[in-house]
């Protein structure tokens, strides 16, 4: 399993204070928070509250795509699409907007773990990777960057990786499905082609759909290269308790699974939750046969 693990999340009044449209049905939202929160590491995501009246009961979980302190107060970044009736009502709060915000929640890329840092983006899955992009550059480390959709125009956030591996000293290479920017083909074919000209031993961060992450997962699991890949699930909690964001274990985490040393937020023999465990697997945890 991956090494980081935070549970220290705390639910604070939080404050639009950038809200803007990046382009290809993506917004851009910056958050200023308490500056005691603690500090997020890339792969963490939040819950966000809205503000009544709300039309979803519920929080909507969001990866943090950057963060920054300024004048004893913190902002998160997030880069969201607005799809159904929360994020839609997200996308309506203006400048100045409050609403409640509960984290950092679940476990963050082992970013500190040896080798060199491969960072592989499908579509909106950029976002948590922004924010490992500028944690390993302020670790002294580079990372080469993978981004891929299925056109040009879903390439979003483009612009923001271009410009924050510019000034990380990070390299980016592009791939979309039909062949409107970069190289023609998926992440896996960037990847397959780029790997062997890389210096190794190398460690993949990856985000992106499922289908992209489990062939990522086989990539790194057939090359003997370490692969940490950020899931989602629908979820309520965030936090472990209600139990509704499972996902399949491998056969080799089932036959280890020791209940008495399982914290009981986790999850049972046959399913991780991927609120608390995750949402960084690495590529051993899962059953990616069963990943849907
Ligand atoms: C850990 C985590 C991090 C996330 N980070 C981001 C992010 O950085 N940017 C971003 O745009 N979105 C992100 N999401 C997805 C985001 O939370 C959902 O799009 C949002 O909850 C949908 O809420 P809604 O009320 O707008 O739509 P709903 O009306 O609830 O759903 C609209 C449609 O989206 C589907 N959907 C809902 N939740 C998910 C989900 N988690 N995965 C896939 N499909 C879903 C529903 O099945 C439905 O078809 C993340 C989800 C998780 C679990
Ligand atoms: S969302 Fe409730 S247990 Fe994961």
């Amino acid at each position: 399993m991956s090494a980081t693990i935070t549970s220290t999340w705390r639910q604070v009044a939080a404050r639009v204070v950038r809200h803007e449209d990046w382009g290809g049905g993506h917004r851009w939202l910056d958050l200023e928070v308490p500056g005691d929160l603690p500090a997020p590491a890339a792969g963490q995501f939040v819950q966000l509250l809205l503000p009544p009246p709300n039309p979803v009961l519920l929080p909507r979980p969001m990866s943090i795509a950057g963060a920054r302190r300024a004048r004893g107060r913190a902002v998160l970044g997030f880069l969201y699409a607005p799809v159904g009736a929360g994020t839609k009502a997200l996308a309506a709060l203006p400048v100045g907007a409050e609403l409640e915000l509960l984290g950092p929640l679940g476990r963050g890329y082992p970013l500190e773990a040896p080798g060199t840092p491969l960072l592989l983006a499908g579509g909106r899955g950029v976002a948590p990777l922004l924010f490992a992009a500028d944690a390993l550059a302020r670790a002294g480390r580079r990372s080469t960057f993978l981004f891929g959709a299925r056109t040009a125009a879903q390439l979003v956030g483009l612009a923001e990786a271009r410009a924050r591996l510019a000034r990380n000293g990070g390299r980016l290479h592009l791939c979309t499905d039909d062949g409107s920017r970069g190289r023609r083909g998926t992440v896996v074919d960037l990847l397959e082609a780029l790997a062997p000209r890389l210096a190794g031993p190398l460690v993949i961060h990856a985000c992106g759909p499922h289908g992209m992450l489990a062939a990522v997962a086989r990539w790194g699991l057939a090359h003997g290269v370490p692969a940490h890949l950020a899931m989602e699930s629908v979820m309520a909690c965030g936090t472990g308790v209600c139990r509704g964001c499972p996902l399949p274990r491998s056969a080799e985490r089932r036959a280890a699974f020791d209940p008495a040393a399982t914290p009981s937020l986790y999850g049972n023999r046959e399913y991780a939750m991927c609120c608390t465990e995750g949402p960084v697997f690495e590529a051993h945890d899962l059953d990616w046969e069963r990943v849907e």
